[in-house]
């Protein structure tokens, strides 16, 4: 008998993101989010209105393809999908007391879609959409009003499906606001960037909204489970010095601080010292106080790659990241987008979290982003993707690791399920999916959807519950 370190009810399944998925981006209502006004993601310049090259405009047609999309997420035996809500399909400039009918009869027929697949829903509520009238009228989460309508959106959102989905994410990687304050928090970068006191209290903002969140998810939809969503980053000294130690420590800090807060109710000691010592002073209520203890049920986060750190400025070699990025490391192979592959870091994550929370664990984004070349085999069109099945294997046997390590994981949903849009770099080339969708960084392609040979590999794997790997 094949035996598996993996729970039964272990929940298996992918994950996307509606702005790199949906397309439909000025339908039913629909209003801009920061999304459409950066056609070269992160790291190119922000457009100043929709412009035809953005290619998240149309992206992969999901909000017309989704019951095509979903049934192969079925064939391949998902048990949950996780997606996020369009912010702006509700509140088209999220401002308005009334959300927009059309935009919550779209996630009703998503919902009714999985249900008569029988996968269960993992809903972000805020994943890098935020409506582009909050950034440039308000500037962003800068502005303590935007804690309201995220408050008034979120409660849309419980009362509307509260009866339908278990499992709610309040911010997608909450912690990268510091580092990417435009796409993650609305905040617009003047030159010369964003004065550190502002984005503070942005992410002030954010923790009090994510908080308030959750208690009135305990309102108005009892059985919910609600979680925080971070970006992992597992930080290894670059040299066995105190020094390199240390520099771990404070790098290890800087990410660990929305967890803390989630979990624990308050802001850490370390983290006070912090804003002390860069002489910031948050506006921080005593309702905001209050709020705050609103702890999680859950963390989830996403894991592509380690980094390493040093206190040594002339070996500061840094390397290409996941929107924060960090030191490279010599001993570790990295994907073509420069992104170090660490599948034991996944272990180390998990067990830290674990030890340090002690709240169940659900790895929400994790996958290789690699350029796919479409072949045909036995007269069907596929790709023959060996490095992801790896990939992917890898790190899952890590997960199983951490299984038998005795951490608590609730489950696995690989990012971009089927091809998307990129977040980083807005190409359609970074592909991460199972299935594999024709269209080209160019816009050119007939969407069709091709099943890869890791559609097959990963039905293995959740049909085995993890005994394959
Ligand atoms: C995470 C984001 O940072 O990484 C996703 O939550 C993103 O939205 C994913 O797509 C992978 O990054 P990229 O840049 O390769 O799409």
């Amino acid at each position: 008998m094949t035996t598996t370190p993996f729970p039964d009810g272990f929940l298996w399944g992918g994950a996307t993101a509606a702005n790199q998925i949906e397309g439909a981006y000025d339908e039913d209502g629909k209003g801009l989010s920061v999304q459409d006004v950066m056609p070269q993601g992160i790291s190119g310049p922000r457009s100043n209105q929709p412009t035809p090259d953005n290619l998240k405009h149309v992206a992969i047609d999901h909000y017309h393809r989704y019951a095509e999309d979903i049934a192969l997420f079925a064939e391949m035996g998902f048990g949950v999908y996780r997606f996020s809500i369009a912010w702006s399909r509700i509140f088209p400039k999220g401002d308005e007391t009334e959300p927009n009918e059309a935009g919550l009869a779209f996630y009703d027929r998503i919902l009714d879609e999985l249900e008569k697949h029988g996968i269960e829903p993992l809903v972000t509520i805020s994943h890098y959409e935020t409506p582009l009238h909050l950034a440039e009228q308000y500037g962003g989460w800068t502005n303590r009003a935007l804690i309201g309508f995220y408050e008034r959106y979120a409660r849309t959102l419980f009362e509307r499906f509260g009866s339908r989905v278990t499992y709610w994410l309040t911010f997608n990687e909450i912690n990268s606001l510091l580092h990417a304050p435009f796409m993650s928090g609305g905040i617009p970068i003047p030159e010369g960037g964003v004065p550190e006191q502002q984005l503070y209290q942005a992410m002030h903002h954010e923790l009090v909204a994510s908080a308030r969140a959750t208690r009135i998810a305990r309102e108005v939809a009892p059985a919910a489970k609600v979680g925080c969503m971070v970006l992992s980053m597992p930080v290894y000294p670059l040299t066995p010095s105190p020094d390199d130690a240390l520099a771990v420590m404070d790098a290890d800090h800087g990410n660990l601080v929305y967890g803390d807060v989630h979990t624990r109710g308050a802001y850490p000691g370390y983290f006070l010292r912090t804003l002390r010592e860069k002489g910031i002073e948050l506006d921080i209520t005593d309702e905001d106080r209050d709020d705050l203890t609103n702890t999680v049920d859950f963390v989830s986060f996403s894991y592509y790659m380690s980094i390493a750190e040093t206190a040594d400025p002339a070996k500061r070699v840094t390397g290409e990241g996941n929107i924060m990025g960090g030191v490279s490391n010599p001993t570790l192979p990295a994907s073509e987008w420069g992104w170090q592959i660490d599948p034991v870091g996944l272990r180390l994550v998990l067990n830290q979290f674990w030890d340090r929370w002690q709240k169940p664990l659900f790895i929400v984004e994790n996958g290789l982003g690699a350029r796919d070349q479409l072949v045909e085999v036995d007269g069907e069109k596929t790709v023959v993707d060996d490095y992801r099945i790896a990939y992917l294997n890898d790190h899952l046997v890590q997960v199983g690791e951490a299984l038998e390590d005795g951490v608590d994981v609730l489950g696995y949903t690989s990012w971009g399920c089927i091809d998307i849009v990129s977040a980083s770099t807005a190409q359609l080339s970074k592909r991460y999916g199972f299935i594999y969708v024709d269209r080209n960084d160019d816009g050119t392609g007939t969407l069709k959807r091709y099943r890869k040979k890791s559609f097959g590999w990963y039905a293995d794997v959740i049909r085995s519950n993890g005994a394959s790997l």
